[in-house]
């Protein structure tokens, strides 16, 4: 009788130490999240947080059929009017919900006749009045309600793609902790990207199980490395590796296992 080679949780093969991979074969072949694994996507703007994590949530998805996956779009749902009637204010959130087979909502949780089939995964957008007095707290309470809503069904993957944002001007930091500190249980996988990793609540680092790193210009972002699963990685070896990224190059970090791998 042959035994199967013993797979670590979250990852379908074991990465090699200090592997450079493509990002194409990461997901083909090493990426395998458990339900309820948190992820973190730290990294500046434009580096290609966003495009990252959608990749995660529509193949975490798809390894676990029966979760559902949203997505929370927080940018303005209308660009500049020199832009074009059809353009929106996140044009990689627009693009990629279509790449995928995604779909946009405005209103959350998702109502679907049975007859129709879940998409990949739901983009929530509500709509901007562009009047930040009439926008937070309606933002508030209808982020705040999907967050919620995910942790106390269960069975979802939630990206939020300004954790900051969600936290410091919508004030849903509760919520957002109670996913990262409790949603592994009711299988609520949280996916929590920023800009601004030095300014974090603290729970991405010790919480998340997948990190995906981009070279970033603060150094007090780097002194959070430390707190990454309670001091599993090599803090040194990171900066180092991170700070010679190239703009899009990303460091992935599955701590549990040791793995620390670029992705390119
Ligand atoms: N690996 C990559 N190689 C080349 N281009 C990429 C890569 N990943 C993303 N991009 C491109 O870079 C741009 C920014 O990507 P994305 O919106 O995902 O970044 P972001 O980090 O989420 O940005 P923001 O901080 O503004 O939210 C997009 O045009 C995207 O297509
Ligand atoms: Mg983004």
């Amino acid at each position: 009788m042959t035994v199967a080679p013993a797979v670590p949780a979250g990852l379908a093969k074991l990465l090699p130490a200090g592997a450079i991979i493509d990002t194409d074969r990461f997901f083909a072949e090493f990426y395998a999240p458990e339900q309820g694994q948190h992820h973190a996507f730290l990294g500046p703007n434009g580096c290609g947080k966003t495009t990252m994590a959608i990749r995660c949530l529509v193949t975490a998805r798809e390894m676990h059929p029966a979760q559902r996956a949203v997505a929370l779009a927080m940018k303005p749902d209308k660009g500049p009017k020199s832009d074009g009637k059809k353009a929106t204010g996140d044009l990689t959130v627009a693009q990629l919900t279509r790449r995928y087979g995604g779909r946009i909502i405005r209103t959350f949780p998702p109502v679907r006749a049975p007859w129709q089939k879940e998409p990949t995964f739901w983009t929530f957008w509500p709509r901007h009045t562009m009047r930040p007095k009439i926008d937070r707290p309606a933002h508030t309470e209808a982020f705040g309600e999907a967050l919620l809503h995910c942790y106390n069904q269960g069975d979802w993957w939630v990206f939020a793609d300004e954790v900051k944002s969600l936290d410091d001007e919508l004030g849903l930091e509760d919520e957002v902790e109670t996913i990262l500190t409790k949603g592994r249980s009711m299988k609520c996988g949280g996916m929590f990207a920023t800009q601004r990793p030095a300014n974090v609540t603290l729970y991405v680092y010790t919480e998340s199980k997948h990190f995906f790193m981009w070279r970033v210009t603060d150094e007090r972002a780097y002194e959070r490395l430390a707190q990454i699963g309670g001091g599993m990685i090599d803090k040194r070896q990171c900066m180092e590796i991170m700070k010679k990224l190239r703009k899009h190059d990303c460091l992935y970090l599955y701590p549990e296992q040791g793995v620390m791998a670029v992705l390119v």
